[in-house]
């Protein structure tokens, strides 16, 4: 087998239910380590609720909440790195933390590579662009599945370009996480399948693929196991214990993420088009791959029966021919997970008819 590229991973974590207490301790921590305001970069769900009052912000920092309603944009991201950099006023943060889902946690990210590299977000979407280390950051997850908290990207969407992409770079990974699995507890049921089901959907992704290696093999393994123990087991999916189980299956298959397949390029182009969130386009998108991934499918299916989440039918019925296109063009732009998946003839595969009778079937 191959050499691995030389990988890096989050260095510390804390783990445990009210393990969010400990946040004020570790940003403490870097106000000895580093001069400069801490940065909070926060769901906006969570304003005015208790979990913002205990933000440990003290005066001379600054809470962002950030919309969630959409999936981060370039443009978003910049408009938050110019108020950010106005904001510091040439210093640097003592530290970036991110308290949210997926899209908080790719926001921060994004913002604190950008406030040590010079430029627009659109410069940084691809592989090893970043030039500089970001300041340090902290990643609190408040929703399990996406493995944002521990992937090398953040993944943006650039509606110029048609494309999802993220700034894929060493730099771009967290320095510290805080994963306290109670944070979860409030997201509602159908939010918690989806978002947690990108979990399985990436590690079905990696194993199916070509781009392989044992470490990444491995992981993958054990969080779809995880993932079949909460989804398909005799708990509930929202059990205490199964909180603490999806979060760390989350951190595992994070790790394992970097190699997908057929289903993020097709969950892309949903989310390009419309504008869906990412967690239920890719149940979108594995709903009408049964033929590439016959027996995940078939466990998908059972697991929205298990959970009773249903996925109305008839999403692209009445497109444009302008939405049409877009739908195939932000699917097979995307092209490194798509040979990894089928080969470089992946085009003779996926035509233009073959993607454009999948989204039909949704
Ligand atoms: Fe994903």
């Amino acid at each position: 087998m191959a050499i691995t590229r030389n990988t890096k991973n989050v260095p510390y974590y804390l783990l445990g239910a009210g393990a969010f207490d400990q946040l004020e301790s570790l940003v403490d921590e870097r106000r000895r380590a580093a001069t400069g305001p801490a940065l909070f970069f926060v769901d906006h769900y969570f304003q005015n609720k208790p979990l913002a009052a205990r933000v440990p912000a003290i005066a001379g920092d600054r809470v962002f909440f950030v919309n969630t309603s959409a999936e981060p944009t370039v443009e978003v991201v910049d408009a938050f790195a110019s108020t950010a950099k106005a904001f510091l006023n040439g210093a640097q943060p003592c530290c970036v933390t991110g308290i949210g889902g997926g899209a908080v946690l790719d926001m921060a990210k994004a913002v604190a590579n950008l406030l040590t590299n010079p430029g627009l977000a659109e410069e940084y979407q691809g592989w090893e662009l970043v030039k500089h280390p970001a300041p340090y950051k902290i990643g609190v997850p408040t929703l399990s599945g996406t493995g944002a908290e521990c992937s090398r990207t953040c993944v943006l969407t650039n509606m110029r370009r048609k494309l999802k992409l993220g700034m894929n770079s060493d730099f771009t990974v967290y320095d510290q996480l805080l994963l306290d699995p109670e944070l979860t507890r409030s997201v509602p049921r159908d939010q918690y399948f989806y978002t947690g089901l990108d979990t399985f959907m990436h590690c079905v992704e990696s194993i199916r693929g070509s781009y392989r290696n044992v470490i990444v093999d491995s992981l993958s393994r054990t969080a779809i196991a995880m993932s079949e123990e909460i989804f398909l087991g005799d708990k509930d999916m929202m059990d205490e214990e199964n909180l603490e189980k999806m979060m760390v299956a989350s951190y595992i298959g994070g790790m394992a993420a970097g190699n997908v397949g057929i289903i993020h390029p097709v969950s892309a182009g949903l989310s390009i088009v419309l504008h869906m969130p990412h967690g239920i386009a890719n149940c979108y998108a594995l709903s009408v791959l049964g033929e590439f991934y016959p027996e995940e499918h078939a466990q998908f299916t059972e697991m929205m029966a298990r959970q009773k989440v249903s996925l109305p039918k008839g999403i692209c019925k009445n497109l444009t021919d302008e939405q049409l296109d877009g739908l195939y063009q932000g699917s097979i732009v995307h092209e490194k997970p798509l040979i990894n998946a089928l080969g470089e003839d992946f085009k003779k595969i996926l035509t233009r008819e073959k993607v454009l009778s999948l989204f039909a079937n949704m």
